[in-house]
Formats: structure tokens, C-alpha cells, sequence
């Protein structure tokens, strides 16, 4: 990233979506999307096929789990700031399909500069990384997911660590996939604790 200083969320969505996609063929950055001041904001990996043709985050199938595991744990998502660590959709064309290609260490550390300025602007009371790539963003180095997972301090951003939600879709079978989302639920419902009592306490 070259030297950028944005002086407004607009301004740097602006910088955000003028960025050429990773990879050929992908169509368009995908930007954060919610309040400004939110209790949470949830950063994820990065865009997938869906949310790279429709240019929102989260509205595929991790996404559907998502709103459902937020649902359940009593959170209303137009309330909450929903982000990547990085913004563009990394994939591997497979005839017709785009199979999802994870993001490299020197990838997320390029997009990191972004999310920072990101965060900074929306000022959410708590930071939820979900899954290892969130967490290696927000962390600026590689911590293990599970050994982490709870209440955690990103360096500046008062945070909270949880798994991915795609994870769950590839649990082997409908008991572990079951025990996982009830897992991801407790995580949100105790991240949205936290940032309330972070809330009373500013
Ligand atoms: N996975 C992510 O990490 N982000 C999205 O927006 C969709 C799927």
C-alpha cells in the first residue's frame, strides 16, 4: 500500500474500492459495512465467491451461518460493523468454479494497513477476529485460534477471538457441527457482554 492518508471512512472505502482485485477476475473490493461506534465489529477472512458478485460481506454461506449463530445469540446485525482483514476474493479457477484460496501472510500484512485505518474510523467498543487470519491482522503476527479464543487485547483495539464461521461448515458430521455452532453462539453472546460492560465503563 502505498502512502495513503484517508481522512474519513468514505475517503478511504474510496481508496479501498479504486485498489485493483487480487487476482484476475475477481470483480470488486468488498467494504465494511455498519454502524459507525458499534458495540462490535466482526472482522473475517476476506470476501468469497458470493460476496465478490454481490460486493457485500458475509452473504454467502459462512454469511447464513453467521446471521444465524448472531440471531440466536441475540444480536441484531445492522447493529454491528462487519469487515475482512483483507478486501479482495483470492481464488483458484476450477472450470466454471472459483475455489476459495486463502490469503498469505504477505497478503494480509498488505491489507493490514487498511483494516487498521478501518477501525480506527468506526471505533467499535470490541474487535471480534474470527478465524486465524482475522487474528493475524489484528495481532500483526500468528497466534493458534483455539488456545486464544476468549477475551483478548489486540494491540490497540480491546478484542475478542472465535473461530470462522466456514469452519463450521466443514465440521466432519452434524454432532461436532452442532457442538461447534453452539460454541460460536456462547462466543458472540460473550463478546457482546463484554463490549456492553466496556460500553458502561467509558
Ligand atoms: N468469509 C469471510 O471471511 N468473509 C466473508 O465476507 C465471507 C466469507
Amino acid at each position: 500500500m502505498k502512502q495513503e492518508n484517508p481522512k474519513s471512512l468514505t475517503a478511504l472505502n474510496r481508496l479501498i474500492a479504486a485498489a485493483e482485485p487480487m487476482v484476475e477476475g475477481g470483480t470488486r473490493a468488498v467494504l465494511g459495512e455498519g454502524p459507525l461506534h458499534p458495540d462490535l465489529a466482526l472482522v473475517g477472512e476476506q470476501p468469497g465467491d458470493q460476496e465478490d458478485l454481490q460486493g457485500r460481506p458475509f452473504v454467502g454461506p459462512a454469511g447464513t451461518l453467521l446471521n444465524r449463530a448472531m440471531a440466536e445469540a441475540g444480536i441484531d446485525r445492522s447493529e454491528v460493523y462487519v469487515t475482512n482483514a483483507v478486501k479482495h476474493f483470492k481464488f483458484e479457477p476450477r472450470g466454471k468454479r472459483r475455489l476459495h484460496a486463502r490469503p498469505n501472510a504477505g497478503e494480509v500484512k498488505r491489507y493490514r494497513g487498511w483494516l487498521e485505518k478501518e477501525l480506527n474510523f468506526v471505533q467499535p467498543k470490541l474487535v471480534v477476529a474470527m478465524g486465524a487470519t482475522a487474528v493475524l491482522a489484528l495481532e500483526g503476527k500468528a497466534i493458534p485460534v483455539l488456545k486464544n479464543r476468549g477475551a483478548h487485547l489486540f494491540p490497540g483495539h480491546a478484542g475478542f477471538i472465535t473461530v470462522h464461521p466456514s469452519s463450521l461448515l466443514r465440521a466432519p458430521d452434524d454432532a461436532a457441527r452442532r457442538t461447534g455452532f453452539a460454541a460460536f453462539v456462547a462466543d458472540l453472546k460473550a463478546a457482546k457482554k463484554l463490549a456492553t460492560s466496556h460500553r458502561k465503563a467509558a
